[in-house]
């Protein structure tokens, strides 16, 4: 079977997990701390910390802006579930917002129609590693002093107009998962911009506590009996978000050959664009980047005219072993959904059904590209 997405591993990620279980030293190590290095250069921002998940990156952004019951905050409803989560887990109420058809990002004028004064923030997401209207909600966002976050699992070092995805606003998150174009086994980072959230991070990143600090001044051999500060405690709201040190190494290892990873994506990305547009078709579109902006190059992704006609492509493909699949399940409809949204999203579920992803990885063989540039011919020259 040709997977949907595979991590680029080699000898030297190896490596680098092997001098972890050599030092023993398993948390908060050498490769936290150059990985968040490498992280804050590329993407010039004030503070990053390397997190176990995407996931824990955005329930810590929930606790630093203080969501609280009685908040509203707006997200796309075609996204991922763990957005909905931070938010719910705060006490706070989704508001679950339309999409743009053509690249399945949250549509700016669904943001503004539905914000009112009880809203606190706006979380976006950058679909497939493309960016969203980020500009114009950044500064809508900034004049209606609202908090902006960006979930950029699928963006990491995706730009607009030259700056990075996940830099718009005062935090942007990002996925190191399995399946992402970089992978630390599980893990994500958390990239922080506005100066007055910097300082709780690392409490709420450790548990609560001001241990970091601790450590810091430990380090700096500013702790001694005399000043009686020989002790971390308990001065917030906080979990154990942290990456282990085994993560960090691995991240570390494919943080040092990203432009590598990103650049056979994209290449792998043109080969099947190129296909494509040879096809001439009207039964579907390719989900791509603004002009404006460059694409992490995170998802091959298509909308069908018809389910029925997504459905068949699928078929074609999972019959020949090629991982073909859907994406999203609107937030809104789900179970858990619908407790919080009572009105409907035209275009989002009008869409849904109607996306197909297949495979894009960097260490994709010539034989597995010209079999899925065969079958996207294949499907075309046949009668549906
Ligand atoms: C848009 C988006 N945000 C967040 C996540 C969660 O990432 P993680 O698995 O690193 O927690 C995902 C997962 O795929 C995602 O697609």
């Amino acid at each position: 079977m040709i997977p949907i997405t595979k991590p680029f591993l080699d000898k030297n990620d190896l490596k680098h997990i092997k001098n972890v279980l050599s030092s023993k030293i398993l948390t908060d190590g050498f490769y936290q701390e150059k990985s968040e290095k490498i992280i804050r250069g590329h993407l010039k921002s004030k503070f990053v910390a390397v997190t176990h998940s995407c996931t824990a990156a955005l329930e810590i952004s929930a606790i630093l802006i203080n969501l609280k019951p009685g908040d509203e905050v707006i997200l796309p409803s075609y996204g991922f579930v763990s957005i909905a989560n931070a938010i719910v887990l705060r006490g706070a109420k989704p508001i679950f917002v339309e999409i743009n058809p053509h690249d399945l990002n949250i549509s700016y004028d669904d943001i503004k129609n539905k914000t009112t004064k009880k809203t606190k923030a706006i979380y976006v997401i950058h679909y497939a590693g493309n960016a969203c209207q980020i500009k114009k909600i950044s500064q809508y966002a900034k004049s209606k002093k609202i908090f902006l976050i960006e979930d950029a699992a699928h963006a990491f070092l995706g730009k607009y107009q030259n700056k990075f995805l996940g830099t718009f606003g005062d935090i942007g998150v990002f996925s190191f998962h399995e399946t992402k174009n970089i992978v630390g086994g599980q893990a994500g980072c958390i990239s922080i911009n506005n100066y007055k959230l910097i300082e709780r991070a690392n409490c709420i990143l450790d548990k609560g506590t001001n241990r970091k600090i601790f450590i810091k001044n430990y380090k700096k051999k500013i702790i001694s009996s005399k000043n009686n500060k020989r002790f971390y405690s308990w001065v917030d709201f906080g979990s154990e978000y942290r990456a282990p040190e085994l993560s960090c190494a691995l991240l570390y290892s494919q943080l040092l050959k990203i432009k590598k990873i990103q650049s056979i994506r994209k290449k792998n990305w043109f080969t099947f664009k190129k296909v494509i547009q040879k096809l001439n078709t009207q039964k579907f579109y390719l989900i791509e980047s603004s002009k404006k902006a460059s694409s992490a190059y995170h998802i091959l992704g298509f909308v069908f005219k018809t389910t029925q006609l997504a459905n068949q492509f699928k078929k074609l493909f999972q019959n020949e072993r090629v991982a073909a699949t859907f994406h999203y399940v609107p937030l809104h409809k789900s179970k858990m959904g619908k407790k919080y949204c009572k009105y409907k999203l035209p275009i989002t579920e009008n869409i849904y059904s109607r996306v197909v992803r297949l495979p894009l990885f960097s260490d994709m063989t010539r034989n597995e590209i010209n079999k899925i540039s065969l079958l996207i011919n294949k499907f075309f020259s046949l009668k549906y």
